[in-house]
């Protein structure tokens, strides 16, 4: 089978750690070889990006800027990383990816979705996941959830209003590509949650005859 490119998304506190701990042991079980890695990030310079994103400042940050350090850091890692894992036949677990960015910067911060489009064109050459679990939460339960784990990053200390949006953005998405997606219901019982994603894995890349 030719090495897939999987992303997952959702808004904070949908669980994506221990989610994605779920997809890895799903690909060690199926004997497949992978990369976990995450965005912005997954490289040096790319992670160095990250901190700039979401360091707290006192400095406003322009969203324009924003969005084109977003993808400064999505060059950096699609090219030295994701691009050449894949045409080694690595598969590609990766912790956010595009979406976030029409979710967050399109829909949350009301950037332009064409030149969110223009920019995706230009750095990503025709790549895109081959699946996008996306993990749907209320976003008052999520941010519950991520307030326990301590200290807030530029990010997370935004309105509920902003993540609202945010969400509306990921289901715009999916409403616009559905064969792509899987959504997964992150509010139910961890159990649960598994199972839908198990099947979603299994539905997407059945075993080969
Ligand atoms: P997280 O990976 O811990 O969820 O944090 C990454 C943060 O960066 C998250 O709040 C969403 C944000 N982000 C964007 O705003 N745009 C993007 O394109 C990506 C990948 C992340």
């Amino acid at each position: 089978m030719k090495a897939k490119f999987i992303t997952v998304e959702g808004t904070e506190g949908v669980g994506k750690t221990t989610n994605i701990e779920f997809i890895k042991t799903w690909l060690q079980s199926r004997e497949i070889e992978f990369i976990a890695t995450r965005e912005p990030g997954g490289t040096p310079l790319a992670e160095e990006v990250r901190d700039c994103l979401l360091r707290n400042r006192e400095e406003l940050v322009d969203s324009t800027a924003e969005l084109l350090l977003v993808f400064a850091a999505r060059a950096q890692h699609i090219n030295t990383l994701i691009r050449p894992a894949l045409e080694r036949g690595i598969w590609v677990l990766c912790d956010r990816f595009t979406d976030a960015t029409f979710a967050y910067q399109g829909a949350g911060r009301g950037l332009d979705k064409n030149l969110i489009t223009l920019l995706e064109n230009e750095v990503q050459k025709g790549l895109h996941p081959d699946l996008t679990l996306y993990l749907d939460i209320d976003i008052e339960l999520g941010l519950e959830r991520a307030s326990l784990r301590g200290e807030f990053d530029r990010f997370e200390k935004e309105q509920v209003s902003f993540f609202e949006k945010v969400r509306e953005g990921y289901k715009e998405r999916v409403a616009q590509n559905p064969s792509r997606y899987a959504v997964i219901e992150a509010g139910q019982a961890l159990q649960e949650v598994q199972i839908d994603i198990k099947q979603a894995l299994e539905k997407w890349f059945p075993l080969e005859k």
